[in-house]
């Protein structure tokens, strides 16, 4: 039986990969650290915690006392870590907690494990390991930079044939340039958030060239779908939505990111912790671009269809079904540094672990939305 040490699993993609393993993995033990920022909620995970199928430790991951606890009383195989400052606009108000957790976070986790799976040395004085450990990081694509934006209409797909499947019923990319992140493309973060997400993958390969720790960095474009904390773009439109309020949307709405059913994420990153290759990056995202404003529109277009479609959603409404409109857009003010477009290339974890997205954006967004307007608890409990 494996024992998954997960981080920062209250908040949105780890609540949904602890939920994704359990529906997944009948034979696997999990358990939790998160620290419950304003980020995390214990809630997503409780009915988990109560059925005794995970076990929740509430504490910080630059801890190291509490993590050295952790691995006392579990034989962890795997560390997967989400904990993260993930909020850019935070991280330009105040840079220094990133640091803290997402780069010293990162650097106590791996040196906790290298010392607990230590077994001995070899002759050229490397440590060995015990068999079958690894430390996963969740990374990001921020931390390639910025691409230039561009319309390009007609590219057609030319693609290997394991790479198609990512893009399976569509002719042409979905894309704003035809410049994607590979795993080889030079780090060049902009923001403090991806400034310490970027150290932090360069710590982790530095575990790995230094003392042969087995780790994997897995780097992903946006995620949406259920749990996520109402400060990114789509939640917090549908909530603002919902409550007649203005959609604030940063300069001319024209960047683009590259957006990914959470569910298809926590499938690759399954993948890498099965089948990655010790030491290597992969690059997950499904040439889905999108520009925020076109991701605006559209969340507006199906929540008006949905209250038109289904009245019983009507009583979630604060405002008036005629208000659900485009003139809630307000252009605000740029953020500092925003970068203009990401995009994934795929091709590697598509060619060597067979990974594919099984979530068309138009049925992920429907669902997410869905999600919101069923959960709307949820969503109020975190005012
Ligand atoms: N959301 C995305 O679209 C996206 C895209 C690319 C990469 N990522 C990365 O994926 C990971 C998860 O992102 P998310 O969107 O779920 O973030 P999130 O902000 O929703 O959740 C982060 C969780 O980490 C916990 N946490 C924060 N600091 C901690 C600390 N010091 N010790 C223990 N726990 C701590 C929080 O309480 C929260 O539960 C992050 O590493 C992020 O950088 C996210």
């Amino acid at each position: 039986m494996k024992r998954y040490l997960v981080t920062g699993a209250a908040g949105f993609i780890g609540t949904n990969f602890v939920k994704y393993m359990l529906e997944k993995y009948s034979d696997i033990e999990i358990i939790v650290i998160d620290k419950l920022t304003y980020a995390g909620n214990k809630e997503n995970i409780q009915k988990e915690i109560d059925d005794h199928k995970i076990t929740f430790v509430r504490g910080d991951i630059c801890n190291s006392e509490l993590i050295e606890d952790i691995f006392t009383r579990y034989d962890i195989d795997y560390v997967v870590n989400f904990a993260a400052e993930s909020h850019v606009d935070r991280s330009i108000a105040n840079p220094r907690v990133f640091l803290e957790t997402n780069i010293l976070g990162t650097q106590n986790l791996l040196d906790i494990a290298k010392k607990f799976w230590t077994i001995g040395y070899d002759e050229k004085g490397y440590p060995i390991y015990k068999e079958g450990k690894k430390y996963i990081q969740i990374s990001t694509d921020e931390v390639y930079g910025s691409l230039t934006r561009e319309y390009i209409d007609s590219q057609e797909l030319i693609l290997d044939e394991k790479v198609r499947k990512i893009v399976e019923g569509r002719k042409k990319l979905k894309t704003y340039g035809d410049k994607f992140f590979t795993e080889t493309t030079p780090l060049d973060p902009r923001s403090p958030y991806s400034a310490s997400k970027a150290s932090a993958d360069m710590i982790v390969m530095a575990y790995y060239e230094t003392y042969k720790l087995p780790v994997n960095i897995t780097r992903c474009s946006n995620n949406y779908g259920p749990y996520q904390f109402p400060e990114k773009l789509i939640p917090l439109i549908i909530k603002n939505i919902l409550e007649g309020k203005k959609l604030p949307v940063y300069g001319d709405g024209s960047n683009v990111r590259d957006w990914l059913y959470v569910k298809d994420h926590n499938k690759a990153v399954d993948m890498v912790i099965n089948s990655g290759k010790v030491r290597e990056i992969y690059n997950i995202g499904g040439f889905n671009e999108e520009k925020n404003i076109d991701i605006v529109k559209l969340t507006i277009d199906t929540i008006r269809k949905i209250m038109e479609e289904e009245p019983s959603y009507r009583r979630i409404l604060k405002t008036d079904i005629n208000n659900i409109s485009y003139d809630l857009i307000e252009y605000v003010q740029d953020r500092l540094g925003h970068d203009a477009r990401y995009a994934i290339d795929p091709s590697k974890i598509a060619v060597e672990l067979g990974w594919y997205p099984e979530t068309p954006f138009s049925t992920g967004i429907e669902k997410t939305i869905k999600w919101y307007l069923d959960n709307q608890e949820w969503v109020n409990s975190l005012n």
